[in-house]
């Protein structure tokens, strides 16, 4: 199949960004010039400095994705590093460490039934307010393969014809929790609630930091465009889900123990790979509220 971006006129999308002052606490080494970026020069076991702080918010802004290495940190310092970013979110289905309900379980083993994030989505886009990040600390790694790939929304929204994105502003969409979450996480002994969240967003939000414009609809959570026929909303969808899983979007993450990941869930979507049975794969996210999408 043709890639929606393929052309004989040079490439359909031209990124650009432009180079910010240089950072003064942390390095930031990207990982392609549209998503992602390694933070080195950073403790995250240790109290940040407003200075460290307001970098590493600046490198999440700039990059949507940060990743961080050789982190050796508490459950505790691992919440106290969220918390320096918002409050943190409670999740409507999954477990979480007992004790700790802010510090979810994401494990799959050789008995796991399924691994978290396994399909394209942005966490929990069915709450009214979304999650605006999440901070994933893996601890324990396959010896190959669990890696993560992370979508960037601003590049997928960009990179639309001006026509669909014409077509695109205004529209609404409903996010629903009950077909994905259901039975869910029964393995882990969660019992199912009586309702999960379901909500109405715009296909398109504003960033609330940077004021570019992310696609954001999901393949997990989106169930149909309002306002349009049902046929004419699921072929949108499918055009829509096709062209921003496109490769060039993208940056895949491979994780080594103690590695940390920061996504901002506004502007990114990502997809973990399963590719490692029967080993284990075993850490902790923790999950930082969002705000309406707009
Ligand atoms: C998730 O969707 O939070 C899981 C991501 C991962 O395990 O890499």
């Amino acid at each position: 199949m043709q890639g929606s971006l393929r052309g004989n006129k040079g490439p359909r999308y031209r990124h650009t960004a432009e180079d910010g002052a240089p950072y003064e606490t942390i390095t930031v080494d990207k990982l392609t010039p549209i998503i992602g970026a390694e933070i080195a020069g950073i403790d995250l076991s240790q109290p940040l400095s407003n200075r460290q702080h307001d970098e590493v918010h600046r490198a999440l802004a700039e990059n949507l994705v940060i990743f961080f290495r050789d982190q050796c940190i508490t459950p505790d310092q691992h919440l106290a590093f969220g918390r320096l970013f918002g409050e943190l979110h409670l999740h409507p289905a999954a477990p979480h460490e007992p004790g700790k309900p802010e510090l979810m379980i994401i494990h799959a083993d050789k008995d796991s039934p399924r691994a978290n994030g396994e399909g394209w989505h942005t966490d929990v886009s069915c709450d009214l307010e979304p999650p605006m990040g999440s901070i994933l600390y893996i601890k324990t790694c396959p010896p190959k393969g669990g890696d993560t790939l992370f979508a960037s929304m601003y590049a997928a929204y960009d990179a639309l014809s001006d026509r669909m994105k014409t077509y695109l502003d205004g529209l609404t969409a409903i996010h629903d929790g009950e077909h994905v979450y259901r039975g869910l996480f029964a393995n882990f002994g969660v019992a199912d609630k009586p309702t999960y969240p379901r909500a109405e967003h715009p296909v398109v939000r504003t960033h609330p930091v940077t004021g570019k414009k992310a696609l954001y609809v999901n393949r997990w959570f989106t169930l149909r465009i309002l306002g349009v026929p049902v046929a004419e909303s699921d072929a949108l969808l499918g055009y829509l889900y096709a062209h921003l899983e496109d490769p060039l979007f993208q940056c895949r993450f491979r994780w080594r123990p103690r590695s940390v990941a920061f996504w901002d869930n506004r502007c990114a979507q990502h997809r973990a790979l399963w590719d490692y049975w029967p080993h284990t794969r075993s850490g902790n996210r923790v999950t930082i509220k969002g705000e309406k999408p707009v």
